[in-house]
């Protein structure tokens, strides 16, 4: 924006309008109760968005129950209801929105061609009239009105400032521009965000607002392009989620607006530290996980395998990586250990899991090491403390999983349950068996017996993969702990195992991370700087 608005002073602060709870929800395998949709509002709220669209009041009486639970208990940001342009939906969502401490009423009209002959069957004239009715209507009863002329982007460029004109002369604040279907371009959209802005009489007074489709894969880059063309807010979803391909992916227009200042030069009230819990949560409640390349909050968002990569990470981690993890409250970067990996990634590990390697231990280790990930993909840390030879017997070691028991009973009285044998350096093996909600629960409840570490499990996933004639299952897991989180991964023959492998492994990292015996206390400093030698 500093490089082509001429007239960007006037206001640099950008709104987030966050759609999660409606449009994201919307999309079919996104639903969420009252009570979810509560949840996630808490932490929309924590991140700083300014809007939160809480639902479709008139929809159905369990979004009506959402809008309303979300404006009572919220605070912070301002809680917003979708309605169509008519007295009913406005009469519901008026009722829902009540308790906010700042309301906010989203009324939306298509206005395109295709829309007013197909869906409404209301000529040009009939839409202005329904504007103008319903603003003047909504003004009454609520903080703040939006209009969204629905499907602006293929509605004709005079007759869209004309509606925009008419919601703004009614008392609308805000002026949203949908690219309903996906389908407008940066070029375009920057052209038509500047056609408004000296074609919409009274647009100087209201906020002119993005709310772009990822049918294209460009709704980020659309929602941005409009932002340097002086849109002021920015709808949008976490993860992208919403109708088809989803929404403008906000936590990506976030870390862009904070990575790029020297092209953004706006403000905004987001905390960026609260994007992965954020992201998180809305994957765990939606039961929809984020993919491993997702840009910002995908797993792979900070995560390098390639050894080129990791020597640069190791000496500056600025060589790639252009936003750190701790920037959305990710704590550490993942150096995951692969096949691509190289001896700088391998030594650095070795030295956290606190071993000392020599040039020649390192050089059959790494070779053995490569064989392994032949094999395997990434390395554990538990098999990379066997490969550095401290496996067993070795002061300070990690948890290694020995055998795995379990009874999957479903249904009458029998209650599921798990027998686990775990083997540490310093304690020997050590058996736990314990109790759960399924069998693979009631391992994890043994493991966190036996280690004295009490874990969430935020995300397990687990897939079975068949190759070189063999099926192997591979887990991923995300243990939160306090409030730290840690990953681990494993690679069986079947799903239980490699289930509560992956769950030991991300043990094992949390012990090494905070410095914990096997016992989950903090290592007392002599025994924390005790070397193991590996040669
Ligand atoms: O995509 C769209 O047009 C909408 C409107 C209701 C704003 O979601
Ligand atoms: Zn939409």
């Amino acid at each position: 924006m500093t490089r082509d608005s001429a007239n960007h002073t006037r206001d640099q602060q950008v709104a987030f309008f966050d759609t999660t709870l409606r449009d994201g929800e919307q999309a079919p395998g996104f639903s969420m109760s009252a009570e979810e949709k509560l949840l996630m509002a808490g932490a929309l709220a924590e991140l700083g968005v300014d809007v939160i669209e809480a639902g479709f009041a008139a929809a159905s009486p369990g979004d009506a129950d959402a809008v309303k639970r979300i404006a009572s208990e919220i605070s912070g940001p301002t809680i917003c209801s979708l309605s169509r342009a008519t007295g009913h939906d406005i009469k519901i969502a008026a009722k829902a929105l009540a308790p906010a401490r700042h309301s906010r009423l989203h009324i939306f009209l298509g206005t395109s061609p295709i829309h007013r002959k197909a869906k409404l069957n209301m000529r040009k004239a009939q839409v202005i009239s329904a504007i103008e009715t319903s603003v003047s209507l909504a003004v009454q009863h609520f903080d703040e009105v939006e209009f969204s002329a629905e499907d602006a982007i293929r509605t004709e460029r005079d007759f869209l400032a004309e509606a925009l004109e008419c919601a703004a002369r009614s008392g609308a604040r805000v002026l949203n521009v949908p690219d309903t279907v996906g389908y407008t371009t940066p070029d375009e959209i920057y052209d038509l965000f500047g056609y408004l802005k000296s074609h919409v009489g009274g647009a100087e007074n209201a906020i002119l607002s993005t709310h772009c489709h990822d049918d294209l894969g460009m709704a980020v880059a659309n929602s941005l392009a409009a932002v340097r063309a002086g849109a002021r807010q920015i709808e949008g979803a976490i993860n992208g989620i919403g109708e088809r391909a989803g929404n403008c992916a906000l936590e990506e227009v976030m870390m862009v607006f904070a990575t790029r200042k020297d092209v953004f030069d706006v403000r905004t009230n987001v905390d960026t530290t609260k994007i992965y819990s954020a992201s998180r949560l809305l994957a765990k409640i939606t039961g929809n996980p984020v993919p491993r390349n997702k840009a910002i909050v995908g797993r792979n968002a900070f995560a390098h395998e390639a050894g080129i990569h990791q020597h640069g990470v190791l000496n500056d981690r600025r060589t790639y990586e252009i936003m750190t993890p701790e920037d959305i409250g990710l704590p550490g970067n993942a150096l995951i250990l692969g096949k691509h990996s190289g001896k700088h990634a391998l030594l650095a590990r070795a030295k956290e899991l606190g071993f000392e390697i020599d040039d020649t231990a390192l050089a059959e280790i790494f070779s053995a090491f490569k064989a392994l990930a032949d094999q395997q993909g990434e390395i554990a840390d538990a098999q990379l403390i066997e490969l550095f030879g401290g496996a067993r017997g070795a002061p300070g070691g990690a948890w290694h999983l020995e055998r795995v028991e379990m009874r999957a009973a479903y249904g009458g009285r029998t209650e599921p349950f798990a027998r686990v044998e775990l083997d540490h350096p310093d304690r020997g093996p050590v058996t736990d068996i314990a109790t759960g909600e399924g069998p693979i629960h009631a391992a994890f409840n043994a493991v966190q017996n036996i280690t004295g570490i009490k874990a969430i499990v935020e995300e397990l996933e687990i897939n079975h993969i068949g190759a070189k004639g063999r099926t192997d299952c591979i887990a991923d897991i995300v243990l939160r702990i306090d409030n730290e989180h840690f990953i681990g991964r494993a690679r069986c023959r079947d799903v239980i195992p490699a289930g509560v492998e992956a769950y030991v492994d991300a043990i094992n990292r949390a012990m090494t991370t905070r410095n914990l015996d096997a016992y989950g206390q903090n290592k007392s400093p002599t025994s924390s700087n005790t070397k193991r030698n590996a040669a």
